[in-house]
């Protein structure tokens, strides 16, 4: 393993115990000191003071040491790291690929599970002798990880008790559906003989998904065995395919299948309702309504809806240095806690507004949108043209609207207008209000904000 494979690994470690990742500089200080530079020289490669590298340097020694249980020093550094890694690495069919680093080190390596008595016992795998074996190479890399203790509490009753087979995770993009999925893998690592990730992003047909996930499972396995079930009845499987909503039609209502990726659904079912010990999670931004059937149907499958981060989202407003912390509440929910949201009027607080929340607030009495409205516009493309219409009514509305009553826009619709609401909401654009107004829907107000601005244009 090369130094920036090992210096990638470290990093992984650090980011499935800590939910962070390390920062660039501590990321150049290990690499520095992996190819044996002292601080001068990563000074001056990196253009900070020989004081601050210092500094950090000493922060990052007692992190590692944290995570991977060892004194770790400048001196040694290296030569553990090294140790760890190759426990842990695995050379991945033909391709020499790694397979994930993602492993916390007391999984693969038998002495280290003395050390977690409680984890263990609470956690026992099938067998103590068994590792995961785990592809997180296609997975994304992301920095932060905060809250989400309900989330992951819920998805691990569905997944250890419940025994459910297929969990759907819906939510908007960027509410941090990856983010939440990377998250419990690193808790889970223990449960499963298997964990993959994979994406749609580059739409792969069904078989070539099917063999991709063959030739993971069949390692290190002799005799491949004939489908994908075979495998998930034989190990405990957890397999997590990502961005589902890439297989899905533009200009159509949400959730339908692409003619030539529709083989998709009857492999979800299959795998919802044929018993066996694994676990397949889809993350999409649209609920599929194949799967809401199925849901009704089945006890095995389960759709989890990801709102925002609530209170959690003020570690992101604390990591980036914001200030006037009083008034976080009321940006984090103007912003609907929404991480990607955020994280852009984060950037825009800090670069005109000397990081002061207040002066930002008290400086735009209209919701201000920035460099969101891109990231909303590209949600809006995928919608049909009748989605279109009614979501330009939906964001002139002053109240809460009643899907039972008539609206004479859309009296030539008929039972359409109901199935482009469904759609909307199962888009997560609408949100079916509780309360006083139970039952009424309500446009997203972040996307009412952009349609309005742009008719005003
Ligand atoms: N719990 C969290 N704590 C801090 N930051 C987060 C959290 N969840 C997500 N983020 C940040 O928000 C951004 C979006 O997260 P993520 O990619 O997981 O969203 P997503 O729902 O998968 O988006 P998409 O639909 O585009 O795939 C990332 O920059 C991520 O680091
Ligand atoms: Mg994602």
């Amino acid at each position: 393993m090369d130094i920036k494979e090992l210096s990638k690994w470290a990093d992984d470690q650090v980011f499935y115990q800590t939910g962070n990742r390390l920062s660039s500089l501590q990321k150049s200080i290990l690499e520095g000191v992996l190819q044996s530079q002292d601080f001068c020289e990563i000074k001056d490669n990196n253009g900070y003071s020989y004081d601050h590298v210092k500094r950090e340097g000493a922060k990052l020694w007692k992190l590692l040491s944290e995570v991977f249980k060892e004194d770790i020093k400048q001196s040694n550094v290296r030569s553990i790291l090294e140790n760890k890694a190759s426990a842990t690495i695995y050379n991945f069919g033909n391709s020499s690929q790694i397979v994930s680093s993602n492993i916390n080190s007391h999984i693969n390596i038998c002495r280290e599970y003395q050390e977690y008595p409680e984890y263990i016992e609470k956690h026992s795998p099938q067998s103590e002798n068994q590792t995961s074996i785990i592809d997180l190479t296609k997975a994304p890399e992301l920095n932060c990880n905060y809250g989400r203790t309900s989330e992951i509490s819920t998805l691990k009753e569905c997944i250890l008790e419940n025994k459910t087979r297929l969990i759907t995770i819906y939510g908007l993009s960027g509410i941090g559906k990856t983010a939440l999925t990377l998250k419990l893998i690193s808790e889970m690592q223990i449960e499963f003989d298997y964990i993959i990730y994979r994406s749609l992003d580059n739409l792969p047909e069904l078989i070539t998904l099917k063999n991709d996930l063959k030739q993971f499972f069949s390692q290190p396995q002799l005799t491949p065995l004939p489908e994908i079930i075979d495998y998930l009845q034989s190990s405990r499987c957890l397999v997590i395919i990502d961005d589902l909503q890439n297989i899905f039609q533009f200009g159509n209502v949400a959730g339908q299948y692409l003619e030539e990726y529709k083989d998709y659904s009857k492999f979800f079912k299959q795998i919802s309702t044929t018993s066996h010990q694994s676990c397949l999670i889809l993350i999409s931004s649209e609920k599929p309504p194949d799967i809401e059937i199925l849901e009704i149907e089945n006890k095995y499958t389960k759709t989890l809806y990801l709102q925002g981060l609530g209170e959690d989202a003020k570690e992101i407003l604390r990591e980036k240095g914001l200030k006037d912390e009083d008034k976080w509440n009321e940006l984090i929910t103007l912003y609907q806690g929404h991480p990607r949201w955020l994280n852009i009027i984060t950037l825009t607080i800090q670069e005109y507004y000397h990081d002061s929340v207040t002066q930002f607030l008290a400086d735009n009495d209209e919701l201000f949108l920035g460099d969101i409205e891109a990231i909303l516009e590209n949600d809006l493309e995928r919608l049909s043209e009748l989605e279109i219409k009614v979501i330009n009514w939906l964001a002139r509305q002053n109240e809460p609207i009643d899907i039972t009553q008539k609206h004479p826009e859309f009296e030539s619709l008929k039972s359409k207008y109901r199935q482009i609401i469904q759609s909307l909401t199962r888009r997560c654009l609408l949100e079916k209000l509780l309360g006083k107004d139970g039952g009424k829907f309500q446009l997203n107000s972040l996307f009412k904000a952009y349609i309005n601005n742009k008719s005003c244009n």
